[in-house]
């Protein structure tokens, strides 16, 4: 152990896909056996942009549990909600004071959102700076995240190098972890899998029958017209999902008989729909189980902020001394 990981979870209320699972969260579910690991739903964040009390209330539950069926442990793992360890706003206030203006004018994600909304909150400008807090706050090294959110790491490590700087060696430079095990592309053949395109993606609560009709209607090498035309398996994307749930030995065979037109398309999308279903089911078991409690989730979610609270609160203490606070 030593070394900790800190990641923000966007309340959401989508039923994660398979691109969510073998990307960003099986990249945290690795980490579980070698760093002390903090999910952290990020609520605060979440309103910085138009909300709905109760749709917010109702995502933040929802994406514990989705991250709870997918595996996370929560013996080994502190789960718990931003609002519930204040310590994090009070410290993005005191290194907020550390950084100009234009730094937080500069960055893209602020920059898109506010053209998308046409205004922009205090709250999303300040967005950044609550954001080094979560991870500083815990002094962790390694943050997971998508790549769109490397400015925002970046961010955070100049507010470490600044705060250490001015006041003293106090925080790790935090460093990102990019999710990109694994690139699934869309049903559909267009760009990654995402839930926008209709049968675009599979998602973590589909049905066998469900996962058997979108992989159906999935495209193919676009040169497999007819049952007996060859294909080239590295042009099709249900190839590319293949590659990620099926052993060697079949994926070899299965590549082989595409380019020699002696399996048809069908006959391998069976093949993969059996695998995705049978990798899926402790997945849905468990999900199911924490579905019907949904207590038991409020539970861990309340047990993670009483293990997070004490650490948040060390770290804003020595930091309030160094700033002459104390
Ligand atoms: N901004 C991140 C996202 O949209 C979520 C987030 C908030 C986060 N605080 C974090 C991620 C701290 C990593 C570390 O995905």
């Amino acid at each position: 152990m030593g070394k900790r990981m800190f990641t923000g979870l966007q309340p959401s209320g989508q039923s994660l896909h398979i691109g969510n699972y073998l990307s960003a969260i099986k990249g945290v579910l690795a980490l579980q056996d070698t760093h002390e690991c903090i999910l952290c739903v990020v609520d605060y964040h979440a309103i910085t942009v138009p909300y709905d009390p109760n749709v917010l209330r109702r995502f933040t539950l929802n994406i514990a549990t989705e991250y709870l069926a997918a595996g996370v442990d929560p013996e080994r793992v502190t789960m718990m909600v931003q609002s519930d360890v204040p310590e994090h706003t009070e410290l993005a206030w005191l290194m907020g004071c550390l950084m100009p203006v234009p730094k937080f004018e500069q960055l893209p994600t602020y920059k898109d959102k506010r053209a998308r909304y046409g205004t922009a909150s205090f709250g999303l400008l300040a967005y950044p700076i609550l954001m080094a807090a979560d991870i500083l706050i815990y002094k962790a090294h390694t943050v997971p995240v998508g790549r769109d959110q490397l400015p925002h790491i970046e961010f955070a490590r100049e507010v470490a190098r600044k705060f250490n700087h001015t006041f003293g060696e106090t925080f790790p430079e935090p460093e990102a972890r990019i999710n990109a095990g694994a690139y699934i592309p869309s049903l559909d053949g267009k760009g990654a899998m995402s839930k926008s395109a209709k049968n675009g993606s599979i998602d973590l609560s589909d049905t066998a029958n469900t996962v058997q009709d979108k992989l159906a209607r999935a495209v193919t090498d676009p040169a497999r017209v007819r049952r007996t035309d060859p294909g080239e398996p590295h042009n099709c994307p249900v190839y590319a999902i293949h590659v990620c749930y099926t052993p060697q030995g079949m994926l070899a065979q299965l590549a082989q008989g595409c380019r020699e037109a002696a399996i048809g398309c069908l006959e391998c999308k069976r093949i993969l729909a059996q695998e995705i279903i049978s990798d899926l089911a402790p997945l849905q078991a468990r999900r199911r189980e924490l579905l019907a409690r949904p207590q038991r989730v409020r539970e861990i979610l309340a047990q993670g902020a009483a293990t997070a609270r004490p650490r948040a609160r060390e770290t804003l203490s020595e930091v309030r001394q160094r700033m002459g606070l104390d």
